[in-house]
């Protein structure tokens, strides 16, 4: 397999499914990329990766301990060695400066997430550059100056140019960006964006998507199995076909953060994104894997369910599709045989009086999984409710839909829903359970609670759109 791997084009025997985190270290002898956790949490690995697409390449930041080899076919891995070129660059300047290192173990991560959102940027925003290390722990600074030195980087540089070659030369003057690396742009082949024909993968392979879950479950089978990656089987755009988005399975979350035809669907999509997961996991989780993951709560699988979406499944026999309520059968058993694909994700388009409120509790923001999650949408009326769907995790073995809830709902006026009645028709649908996420009690108030912040979201966004005075 070939890669580059900072200023050098590779060449690599190592199993396909190795974690690059190991190739780097045990192969390689490069100790800069950090081992923490393994599990994708701490992000004391974080490296960079980069795509050739049309407009140049993409960078972005993933955790080398859940990467496997094989997705950097063709592409650009810059480590924290590779970004050591003599002087310290603006973002390690700002790290020193403001005394953002005490033992130093997460500062390298810290470094590539903080390069990767200069590279892909869209403007420089202390809110954003402090965002973009959310995915990095630190068990020593008690983050205060890690926010200080992301100010500081926002502050002492210009404006950036626009992304693509004009940006990377610009930090490249800036010291922020090796020079050597400008011309990998163009050897690197292009691989994005490809659109390869659906196909079920050949017998005895493990379809791979980000890894982000299996790497963490079974990381011996990847490493000893012959994968697939799920994007060389299904496509990873977000398309219209007829009334009905198709998803590409094998999107990234980063992906559909980045579509437009999305956003046009669901209008706080940013937002909801950024309570998934942290950037370095959100640049490889895929689709198709939150749903065959079938965590009770998957938090795409709890947005979906709201949009009535359809999964696509192909076979050597054929194209089923599957709606997404039913895909889910018991804890962690989805309807997929041996040897089948989901190969899109079918989201109905939206009328023009559809409203949709995502919610999700969990111990902190950022980087945790839901205690319970829940979306909503309904289709309007005037103020009447036409049509509901809500959804909910982690209050069942399974992410659920509530069906006798949302049929509670259709025919009530915004103003005026009965919560109690509504919260007491949602309360027999459910059965949470106590675990590490909260007592069952807990589980039954939050999903009362996360009712009425539905309903609230519903009346404030027909407010700001002038359908209620
Ligand atoms: C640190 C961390 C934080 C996380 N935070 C969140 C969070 O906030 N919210 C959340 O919902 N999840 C979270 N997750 C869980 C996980 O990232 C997601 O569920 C992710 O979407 C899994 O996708 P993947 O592509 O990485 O799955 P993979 O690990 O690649 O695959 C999972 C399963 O899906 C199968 N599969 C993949 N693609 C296909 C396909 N096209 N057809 C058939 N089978 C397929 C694989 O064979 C495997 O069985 C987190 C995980 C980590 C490690
Ligand atoms: S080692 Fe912790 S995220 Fe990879
Ligand atoms: S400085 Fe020690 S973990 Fe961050």
């Amino acid at each position: 397999m070939r890669l580059w791997m900072n200023e050098q084009e590779q060449h690599t025997h190592e199993p396909l499914g190795t974690a690059v985190l190991d190739y780097l270290r045990d192969q390689l002898g490069l100790l800069g990329t950090k081992s923490g956790c393994r599990e994708g949490d701490c992000g004391a690995c974080t490296v960079l990766v980069g795509a050739r697409t049309p407009q140049g390449v993409e960078y972005e930041p993933v955790c080398a301990c859940l990467t496997p080899l094989v997705a950097l076919e063709n592409r650009h891995l810059v480590t924290v060695e590779g970004l050591s070129h003599g002087d310290l660059g603006p973002v390690q300047q700002s790290i020193l400066s403001e005394g953002a290192v005490q033992c130093g173990f997460c500062t390298p991560g810290i470094v590539l997430s903080l390069t990767g959102y200069l590279l892909c940027a869209t403007s420089l925003t202390e809110r954003q550059a402090i965002a973009s290390v959310a995915g990095n722990l630190c068990r020593c600074t008690g983050y205060e100056s890690i926010r200080r030195a992301a100010r500081a980087l926002v502050s002492s540089l210009p404006a950036l140019e626009e992304r693509g070659p004009k940006r990377f030369a610009q930090l490249a003057a800036l010291g922020a960006w090796p020079r050597s690396f400008l011309s990998i742009a163009d050897d690197l082949p292009l691989v994005a964006n490809r659109q390869p024909p659906a196909r079920p993968p050949a017998r005895g392979t493990l379809v791979l998507g980000g890894g982000t879950d299996l790497m963490v479950q079974r990381p011996s089978a990847v490493r000893g199995s012959r994968i697939v990656l799920a994007s060389s089987l299904a496509h990873s755009c977000v398309q219209k076909r007829g009334d009905d988005l198709a998803i590409g399975s094998a999107s990234t979350v980063a992906q559909l953060e980045r579509s437009a035809l999305l956003l046009e669907e669901v209008p706080r999509l940013s937002h909801i994104v950024s309570l998934i997961a942290s950037p370095q996991i959100r640049s490889r989780a895929t689709v198709a894997g939150n749903l065959v993951n079938a965590s009770p709560i998957g938090d795409l699988a709890i947005l979906l369910l709201a949009l009535c979406s359809k999964v696509c499944i192909e076979s050597p026999k054929g194209v089923r599709e599957v709606d997404l309520e039913r895909f889910f059968l018991s804890y962690k058993k989805v309807d997929l045989r041996p040897g089948e694909l989901i190969v899109e994700v079918l989201v109905p388009r939206r009328g023009p009086r559809r409203l949709l409120s995502f919610e999700k509790v969990c111990k902190r923001t950022h980087l945790d999984i839901a205690s319970v999650n829940s979306a909503c949408a309904v289709e309007l009326d005037s103020d009447r409710i036409v049509n509901a769907r809500l959804s909910a995790g982690g209050i069942a073995p399974v992410p659920k839909l509530l069906e006798a809830t949302s049929q509670a709902l259709v025919g009530s006026d915004l103003h005026s829903i009965d919560i109690a009645a509504l919260t007491k028709t949602a309360q027999a649908e459910i059965s949470p359970i106590d675990d590490v996420r909260g007592s069952a009690v807990y589980k039954r108030l939050l999903l009362g609670r996360l009712l009425l912040a539905h309903i609230e979201s519903f009346q404030k966004q027909q407010r700001f759109s002038g359908g209620h005075s």
